[in-house]
C-alpha cells in the first residue's frame, strides 16, 4: 500500500472507533444543527480532530478541507489537499441506522490521487490509489459487468435539505423507477460509491453533494473501471454537487435519462431558498 494512503486508512480506522464507541451511546450524545435537517454531533467533530491530527502527524504542510470546519475553505487546486468527511451519513448515525462511513481522499494539484472509506460496522475498509486498482478490504474490486439500464440495481440519495430541487428530483426518480430494475437509498454517499466501485449497485446519482462525499469514492469508481461525471456527464462532479456513477454502458444511459433534467435544476437553484416542509 502507498505511503499516503495508509496513513489515510490509520486515520479512518482511529475515526472508526471513535464512531463505533458513539454508537453505542447515542442517547448520551450531544447533538446540534447546523440548519434545516442537518445536524451534527460530538462524534462527527471528534472523528475528524483525530483524522486531522493523524494526517497532519505525517504530513504538517498539508492542506485540509473537511466537512466539520477544519479549514474548510482550503485552496483546492493547492499541492496536497485532503479532502475529509469524518461521518458520511449522520443522519442514520444518530437513529441507530448502521450504514455510516469515514471518507478520506487526497487531492494533488485538483487530482485525487488517494481515497479511503471506512464502514465502521462492517469493518469494511474501500481504497484505492490512482492507477494501482481499488480494493475492499485486501481484495480487488471492479464495477459490475451489467450492460442495460433496465437490468440494474441503482442507488440515489434525496435532495432533503433544500426544497427547492424536490420537484425536479421526483421526476428524476420516477424516470429511474421506471427504466432501472430496482432504487435503494441508504444514506450515505460515500458508501454508495464505494459500492458502485465494488459492483454491488450498478449505478448512483445524487444532486446536491459537497467535495468530501464524493472525493474517495470517485477514485474507487475509476480504479475500479466504472465512470463518475455530472448529469450531463461531462462536467465538474467533484465541485459542481450533480454526480452520477456507474459502470461504463450504464452511465452512458443514466447520462442519457438523467440529462434532460439538467436544465430544469439550474432553474431551481436561481428560485429564492425553499425548505422542505416538516
Ligand atoms: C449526507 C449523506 C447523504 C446525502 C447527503 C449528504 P452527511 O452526508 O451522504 O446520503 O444524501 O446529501 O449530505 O451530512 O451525513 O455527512
Ligand atoms: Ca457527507
Ligand atoms: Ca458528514
Amino acid at each position: 500500500m502507498h505511503p499516503m494512503l495508509s496513513i489515510a486508512v490509520k486515520a479512518a480506522r482511529r475515526a472508526g472507533a471513535i464512531i463505533n464507541r458513539g454508537a453505542r451511546e447515542i442517547d448520551l450524545l450531544t447533538i446540534t444543527s447546523k440548519g434545516p435537517k442537518d445536524f451534527v454531533s460530538e462524534v462527527d467533530r471528534e472523528a475528524e480532530r483525530a483524522i486531522v491530527e493523524t494526517l497532519h502527524a505525517s504530513y504538517p504542510d498539508h492542506a485540509i478541507l473537511a466537512e466539520e470546519g477544519t479549514a474548510k475553505d482550503a485552496n483546492v487546486d493547492a499541492e496536497n489537499v485532503w479532502i475529509i468527511d469524518p461521518l458520511d451519513g449522520t443522519t442514520n448515525f444518530l437513529h441507530g441506522f448502521p450504514q455510516y462511513c469515514v471518507s478520506i481522499a487526497l487531492s494533488q494539484r485538483g487530482r485525487i490521487t488517494h481515497g479511503a472509506i471506512y464502514d465502521p460496522v462492517r469493518n469494511d475498509l474501500f481504497t484505492a490509489s490512482r492507477g494501482r486498482g481499488a480494493f475492499l478490504n485486501d481484495r480487488r474490486i471492479r464495477v459490475s459487468k451489467r450492460q442495460q439500464l433496465r437490468d440494474c440495481l441503482i442507488g440515489t440519495g434525496f435532495p432533503f435539505r433544500d426544497g427547492r430541487y424536490l420537484d425536479t428530483y421526483l421526476a428524476m426518480m420516477k424516470t429511474m423507477i421506471e427504466q432501472a430494475a430496482g432504487l435503494r437509498r441508504p444514506g450515505a454517499a460515500a458508501l454508495d460509491l464505494a459500492y458502485v466501485a465494488a459492483g454491488f449497485y450498478n449505478g448512483f446519482w445524487e444532486i446536491g453533494l459537497n467535495a468530501w462525499d464524493v472525493a474517495a469514492g470517485s477514485l474507487l469508481i475509476q480504479e475500479a473501471g466504472g465512470l463518475i461525471g455530472d448529469l450531463t456527464g461531462e462536467g465538474d462532479f467533484l465541485h459542481g454537487g450533480q454526480v452520477i456513477a456507474a459502470t461504463p454502458k450504464v452511465f452512458a444511459q443514466m447520462v442519457a435519462a438523467l440529462q434532460p433534467f439538467h436544465a430544469s435544476l439550474a432553474r431551481d437553484k436561481a428560485a429564492p431558498p425553499l425548505e422542505p416542509k416538516g
